[in-house]
């Protein structure tokens, strides 16, 4: 079995971040989030990977490599444009050869993995298994409407007015079928080849499609309160780990890791959270569920619920909190009176001031 991980698209929820950089690469707990994937499919006993990608595809391939840190052999497939998840598996056939594979979408995040998704599709002869799970707002995702003996009646993708509440997780099993239903639907409305739109083909051909619930925590990181939500949980779980330099003067609460490198001078850090290498923290506080990346300087600054890109500073504010900070950015407070803000802030960027 071979897996199959998409790292293309555009992850315009997540812009300016994704202006610059891959939105599979925005760090949860400071790891990628296509780690956590990568990760899991090498857990389930999968080797051979094949990562799509386009505009951002030197950073990913300069994050993964050849695969082999993850104990996976990784070969890259370049898409030219986001055309649709089944336009992946489409440009992917060769790779695919006449195995079955597991799809991953690089921005999903399922906090107990896919082994039992993958295990089951193995036993079974299935030409394609689904994941779902309740949402509250159905018409983001892909929706499934399932018959009174669970099967699948229909598919749709991002509905107006979904027929249920259940969602379509962005981990698929195929047998090789998909290739023939690929090659048969057109692109929909918004110019896609719909995955959707591929597995109905195998329904209507009288395939066998099945689905599964999700029992654990599942995630799209692709926006913000979701990327914030998936740290939330990472760091509820992470083993406190103090390899950096903490002073006297300062107070560590609950589970908190800080990496190598890192300095705490007078400062208070409520866990959970996470303080990357070389990074200082000086006269300030640190709250539950912050991520602050590697090589950062906090400094009469107050922080919480957050995620911190590497190389920032944030310097004389409080509070920062429900925040997501990319790499190299400057938070400061404006200098003088009147109380102002100063703003330079990148194209598609959200600012939320209280003055
Ligand atoms: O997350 C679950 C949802 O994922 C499903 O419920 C939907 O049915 C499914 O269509 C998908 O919806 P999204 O709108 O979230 O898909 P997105 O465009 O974000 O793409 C998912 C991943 O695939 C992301 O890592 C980017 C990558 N991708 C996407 C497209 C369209 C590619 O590599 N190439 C592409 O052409």
């Amino acid at each position: 079995m071979k897996a199959l991980v998409l790292a293309g698209g555009k992850g315009t929820r997540l812009r300016p971040l994704t202006h610059t950089s891959a939105k599979q690469l925005v760090p949860v707990a400071n790891k990628p989030v296509l780690y956590y994937g990568l990760e899991a499919i090498r857990d389930a006993g999968i080797t051979g990977v094949g990562v799509i990608v386009g505009d951002t595809g030197r950073e990913v391939q300069s994050a993964v490599g050849d695969g082999s840190a993850f104990g996976l052999d990784v070969t890259y497939i370049h898409q030219e444009a986001p055309l649709g998840l089944a336009h992946c598996v489409l440009i992917a056939r060769e790779f695919l050869a006449d195995e079955p594979f597991v799809m991953y979408l690089g921005d999903n995040f399922l906090v107990d993995g896919i082994t039992g998704l993958v295990d089951s599709f193995r036993q079974a002869d299935y030409d394609a298994q689904i994941l779902l799970t309740k949402v509250a707002e159905p018409q983001f995702y892909g929706v499934a409407e399932l018959g009174p003996d669970g099967e699948i009646i229909g598919l749709e993708e991002k509905p107006e007015h979904p027929r249920s509440d259940l969602a379509i997780v962005g981990v698929y099993t195929f047998s090789p079928a998909i290739h023939e239903a690929v090659r048969a639907i057109s692109p929909s409305a918004r110019g896609e080849l719909e995955i959707t739109d591929a597995i109905t083909w195998l329904i209507d051909n009288g395939r066998r499609v099945h689905s599964h619930f999700v029992s654990g925590y599942w995630r799209d990181t692709g926006r913000l309160q979701d990327m914030l939500e998936c740290n939330r949980i990472v760091l509820e779980a992470i083993e406190p780990d103090i390899r950096g330099t903490v002073d006297g003067l300062s107070d560590i609460t609950g589970r908190v890791v800080i990496e190598p490198g890192a300095v705490v001078e007078n400062s208070v850090i409520r866990g959970p959270a996470v303080i990357g290498a070389h990074t200082k923290i000086v006269n300030s506080f640190v709250g539950p569920y912050t991520s602050i990346g590697e090589g950062c300087t906090l400094e009469h600054a107050e922080v919480e619920y957050a995620i911190v890109l590497g190389e920032s500073t944030i310097r004389g504010v409080s509070r920062l909190t429900y925040s997501l900070i990319g790499r190299n950015v400057e938070v400061t407070r404006a200098p003088g009176v009147p109380d102002t803000c100063q703003l330079m802030v990148g194209d598609h960027s959200r600012v939320q001031v209280r003055s």
